[in-house]
């Protein structure tokens, strides 16, 4: 349960906002590289953390993150020409490089004057790079742009990684406790029937002694143990499993707004989300899957484009099929006789049970017990990191990209083993890290 006053330090991230700022601070993902698939295509509109935005790539293949207006009369960039270099108003034809400066001033006569404001008029533009898929974006003040965070699946070769976007209807900080809620997966996500397709993909490990299922339905009431590290949390579940065994569904929060998902046994698929405000009553949801041992298979690129898992069904302008106007496509009967919720996709059941809490889930009326310690921790952290920063003290995650490169997972463990040595055991160190890649990706 959290007070009024703290709820909305949560939950609001605009601009001049504490959590806003904090946001800021960090890269952010804002775009998928594929939005943006050839140089001098089409500008295309973009908000994040309430801020009206135009992206575009240049001649040279670089992202430019800019203001929608510009600097002579205030046009709306989306409807420039992206032409040799920069964009180009379509108004007067002033144009500007991906770095804000100005490149033309056609409406003035050529001589000392024009060069001078070519000189001094600058479009508003922010810092942007491009890694692991999609287009990362800095907000912040440029004199605390942080080093950029070295998650797995941003050193790994293309072909290792599958990346999607979607729209959640409501704010990110609920839609990220979500993920950080693993408990839930023993009843949101759970089959009544083997037939349900979650269900049946999870049963495909059961021939090896992995019944993931089984060891769910059975204990709904995970015990959690959750360590801090240099940048957010892992958070392990511990369910029993066959005698004398404990079934661990370990989680990762990286600050500000990533969660890892708790599923992957060694030598599986690793997947990850980021929450990023568009408003306060709406996110796109980041989602990153990827498998540092080998490439992925056109089977699973295709499975995952099509909607599993944490990537949803959506259309071309990344709307998910099953969304808020539409019930997400509950089926009654399906929900009486297949899965507990009648909604298909794991996705989509836990887009309709986050947004089911309103746009803005209040907290001020909450029951918590043991197993939303996760939530609890999550929001200590990340409120007094914005409490903090109010103070002029930045989050020392910041001062840590390498503590990004790490996993979440699943393991077998006896029951007597703490979680600690859990971890040495699954990943080689206490804090989940995986071990630096050499090979660069594209
Ligand atoms: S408003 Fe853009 S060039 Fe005039
Ligand atoms: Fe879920």
């Amino acid at each position: 349960m959290l007070t009024e006053a703290d709820n909305i330090l949560l939950t609001r991230t605009g601009q001049k906002t504490p959590m806003g700022d904090l946001f800021r601070r960090f890269w952010q993902p804002v775009l998928l590289s594929a939005e943006l698939p050839e140089p001098d295509g089409p500008p295309v509109r973009l908000t994040v953390l309430g801020e009206d935005l135009r992206a575009f790539r240049s001649t040279d293949g670089t992202v430019g993150i800019v203001s929608p207006r510009c600097p002579h009369r205030g046009a709306d960039l989306f409807f420039g020409r992206n032409e040799e270099g920069g964009i180009r108003c379509a108004y007067h034809g002033w144009k500007f490089a991906v770095d804000g400066h100005c490149l033309a001033l056609p409406t003035m006569d050529p001589g000392p004057a024009r060069m001078r404001a070519e000189g001094t008029i600058r479009l508003l533009t922010y810092p942007a790079r491009e890694a692991g898929g999609f287009v990362w974006a800095y907000l912040g003040p440029q004199a605390h742009r942080p080093p950029f965070p070295e998650f797995e699946f941003t050193a790994l070769p293309a072909a290792h990684v599958f990346v999607s976007k979607k729209l959640q209807q409501c704010n990110w900080a609920q839609a990220c406790e979500g993920g950080l809620d693993t408990a839930h997966f023993s009843f949101l996500h759970m089959a009544i029937s083997d037939a349900d397709a979650v269900t049946a993909d999870l049963l495909t490990k059961v021939s090896s002694g992995i019944d993931t299922v089984r060891w769910m339905r059975n204990d709904g009431a995970p015990r959690f143990t959750i360590d801090a590290h240099p940048a957010g949390l892992v958070l392990g579940a511990a369910r029993r499993g066959d005698p004398d065994e404990t079934y661990w569904r370990i989680s990762q929060f990286l600050m500000p707004n990533h969660g890892l998902t708790p599923n992957a046994f060694p030598g599986e698929i690793y997947h990850g989300q980021c929450w990023v405000p568009i408003g306060d009553t709406s996110c796109w949801i980041y989602n990153y899957t990827w498998n540092p041992d080998r490439p992925l298979t056109e089977a699973e690129r295709a499975r995952f484009s099509a909607g599993s898992g944490i990537h949803a069904q959506v259309d071309a302008r990344y709307i998910p099929l099953r969304r808020r106007e539409n019930d997400y496509l509950i089926d009654r009967t399906k929900q009486k006789t297949e899965s507990f919720t009648g909604i298909e996709g794991v996705s989509e059941q836990d887009a309709c049970i986050q947004d089911s809490q309103g746009f803005i889930a209040d907290r001020t009326a909450e029951h918590l017990g043991p197993t939303d310690m996760g939530v609890i921790r999550f929001r200590r952290l990340i409120l007094d990191a914005a409490r903090a920063l109010t103070q002029g003290e930045p989050p020392a995650a910041l001062a840590h990209p390498r503590a990004y490169r790490v996993r979440g997972g699943g393991a077998v463990a006896p029951s007597a083993m703490g979680f600690g040595e859990v971890m040495r055991s699954r990943f080689g160190n206490e804090h989940g890290l995986a071990a630096p890649h050499t090979t660069a990706t594209a």
